[in-house]
């Protein structure tokens, strides 16, 4: 499939000049069918496809834990992402102090906050990089956790998650990661990560609305006594209904607790027909090219750029320096550019359905404005 190919199947990106996949990424014409048909065969047949339906649900499952190097067993589908940092604070209860990183997405560390965990932060650079040296300085003899993102959100800052693994598996530390900002972007592989919790909505990068995403769970997490909610569906054998005795599955399908949400299931699942269609490789490649070119422009018009300028820790997103982000941001809107206002620049996110000609429409109109 060639770009042009790719970007006729979100009809959304040629009516706007859409920047903004970081807040929000466009359903693709393929993920919209797949939640509809769901829609439609109920309204259509009633629940008679729920076996089907069930059916694909682990389909869908299977190819995730293909797509992240693990195995079906590992993964529980969520609602977004914040349940699936919860499930791993709650699941680290006890086990030490947990190690993050200031001004990191709110969901990656207020689930440790509110379960009384003893949390210490470190700063990141300007730019968002996470320095080893600076982790290895914060990491005393009680921490046990780091919980990172994969992809800052503000800076765009992509860590380098096997070199963090590494220092995890080093130190002994759980490695918590929340990957909302990468996942479809660019390869994920759990194992050579030495990922223990690793949660995701995939509402952005993997373009399948809003209400659906998973967590994976290690295998030495995979513990049924500590899991912190369950349901029917948590059973070893669910169909068995035994409602008067506790048999939990040790499989993280247990902490979906009850039914999953098709419609958003059968939208990633679209999703991930598309990436692998496409190759993730090539997905990320693009984004860096289209970043790099983006940053050209930005030079070009001298305009400051904020995120890093090392690729091999860019991202989807770049941010570009403004005097006031919030009222040039509401100004590019008017003009059908669609970006957004984070800390002291505006957040330009350009994914593979973006093209050269959005970013020159963003650039000369971020130029029109004087900012
Ligand atoms: C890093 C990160 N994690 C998570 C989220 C969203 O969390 P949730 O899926 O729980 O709504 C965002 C949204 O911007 C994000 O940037």
């Amino acid at each position: 499939m060639d770009w042009p190919e790719a970007r006729a199947l979100f009809p959304s990106v040629d009516k706007i000049v859409y920047l903004n996949t970081a807040g929000g990424g466009p359903l693709s014409e393929r993920s919209a069918a797949a939640g509809r048909a769901y829609y439609e065969q109920s309204l259509a047949d009633g629940d008679i496809h729920w076996d089907a339906w069930l059916e694909r649900v682990e389909a869908v499952r299977g190819e995730l834990a293909r797509f992240l190097n693990a195995r079906p067993a590992n993964i529980a589908f969520t609602a977004n992402a914040s349940t699936g940092l919860n499930v791993a604070a709650h699941m680290l209860r006890g086990r030490g102090r947990v190690l993050a990183v200031a001004d990191e997405f709110p969901s990656c560390t207020l689930p440790f906050l509110q379960l009384g965990h003893d949390v210490d932060f470190v700063t990141a650079a300007a730019d968002g990089a996470l320095d080893i040296d600076q982790l290895e300085a914060a990491a005393s003899e009680t921490t046990a956790v780091l919980a990172v993102s994969f992809v800052q959100y503000k800076s765009g800052f992509r860590n380098d998650l096997e070199c963090l693994g590494a220092f995890c598996r080093q130190r002994g530390l759980t490695f918590v990661i929340d990957a909302t900002q990468g996942f479809g972007a660019f390869p994920i592989d759990v194992a050579a990560n030495h990922a223990d919790f690793l949660s995701f909505s995939a509402y952005k990068w993997a373009t399948s609305g809003y209400s659906i995403g998973a967590v994976y769970v290690s295998d030495r997490f995979l513990v049924p006594a500590s899991y912190p909610l369950v349901g029917w569906r948590s059973a070893r054998e669910p169909y068995d209904l035994t409602s008067d005795s506790l048999d939990v599955t040790p499989d993280a399908r247990a902490l979906e607790q009850g039914h999953p949400p098709f419609a958003g299931v059968f939208a990633l699942g679209a999703s991930l027909d598309l990436v692998a269609e496409i190759g993730i490789d090539r997905i990320a490649a693009r984004i860096v090219e289209l970043t790099r070119y983006l940053h050209q422009r930005l030079d070009a018009a001298g305009i400051g750029v904020l995120s890093t300028r090392d690729e091999s820790h860019q991202s989807g997103i770049t941010v570009a320096a403004a005097e006031d982000p919030g009222d040039v941001v509401r100004r590019l809107r008017a003009e059908g550019v669609i970006v957004s206002t984070r800390g002291a620049g505006i957040r330009v996110s350009v994914h593979y359905y973006n093209n050269r000609a959005d970013i020159d429409q963003f650039v000369a109109a971020l130029a029109a404005t004087g900012a």
